[in-house]
């Protein structure tokens, strides 16, 4: 392995490339990585970075998004067939039927949804703004929120906006039930709990904070507690534990919040990418420019 990530980090430099990683990726492709964050803060990076080559580790959406925000670069992402199964929950032609039958909602999208799909949408969001880009919109203009039902039903509730919700989720975070977090707490009773906005209403009812995955790093750093139950993929627990060795993080079930898309890149991968300078992630430059005016709409809006 210390060969292998020798080879990575001389491959980098020959490149000029940079390796960004999501929160839930495994440990040894987070410990490899320049920057890892959630959603928000690696499209941020996306964009503002003058690396020719991004290599992205992390799923579809993600990259696409990155390529979107940086159509000059090279954004690589090691296995092709990291999909999410919450963006493919939203079809651009749906979305198109929905906007003819209310032709003045604006339409808000999350993140985790394809380039089509975003190209056909007023403004995007992340778990980490969501609550902020429906308040940038005029109190009377309707709102619908794509894909995701449980973000879109906990931005109504904080927001109180009603939207209509389109009927995805995310299958991973929507698995946690209300029993799981009863059961969670009864077994660490001093923990604090925290919750990812994809999970069901009756889970994030039950938080002490509902955070994007930047937003649980943020949420530990400014709280006095000791021990803290997780709602959220478990790779989340990797950085958590690495940046506060002296707290405590509980998975809320450890076996049902795994995301099989976000365990498939391996430092082999990674490898192979930066060799061969591929898979590359393109988006066709018409879908690429409307997808980009909705992201770049987002970024415009501050970060909750
Ligand atoms: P974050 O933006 O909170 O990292 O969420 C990513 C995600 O896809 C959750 O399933």
């Amino acid at each position: 392995m210390q060969e292998l990530i020798k080879k990575i980090e001389q491959l980098k430099k020959d490149r000029q490339a940079i390796i960004l990683a999501h929160n839930y990726e495994p440990p040894e492709i987070q410990d490899i990585a320049d920057i890892t964050g959630d959603s928000l803060g690696l499209s941020v990076d996306a964009a503002r970075l003058d690396n020719p080559v991004i290599v992205f580790c992390g799923v579809r959406f993600m990259a696409e998004s990155a390529a979107i925000l940086a159509p000059d670069k090279k954004v690589i992402l090691p296995r092709l067939e990291c999909g999410c199964g919450l963006a493919d929950m939203a079809e651009a032609a749906a979305l198109q039927k929905m906007r003819r039958e209310k032709p003045s909602a604006v339409v808000v999208t999350y993140v985790n949804s394809s380039a089509e799909v975003k190209a056909e949408s007023d403004i995007c969001c992340t778990s980490g703004n969501a609550v902020n880009v429906v308040r940038s919109i005029a109190p009377e203009k309707e709102i619908i929120f794509v894909p995701d039902r449980n973000l879109g039903a906990y931005v109504q509730e904080q927001t109180g906006r009603r939207m209509t919700l389109w009927d995805g989720f995310c299958p991973i975070h929507n698995a946690i039930g209300e029993a799981d977090i009863i059961k969670a707490k009864k077994t660490h009773p001093e923990a604090l709990l925290i919750v990812h906005p994809e999970c069901r209403p009756e889970v994030t009812k039950l938080a002490d904070g509902v955070c994007s995955t930047g937003g649980m790093t943020d949420f530990v750093i400014q709280s006095s507690a000791k021990e803290f139950i997780i709602a959220t993929e478990e790779g989340m627990i990797y950085p958590l534990r690495k940046a506060h060795p002296d707290r405590i993080f509980h998975p809320v079930s450890p076996n049902a919040m795994i995301c099989p898309d976000m365990k498939m890149i391996s430092l082999e991968d990674i490898h192979n990418a930066l060799e061969k300078l591929e898979p590359v992630i393109t988006v066709n430059p018409e879908t690429a420019d409307r997808a980009r005016l909705a992201l770049e709409k987002m970024l415009a809006v501050p970060r909750n």
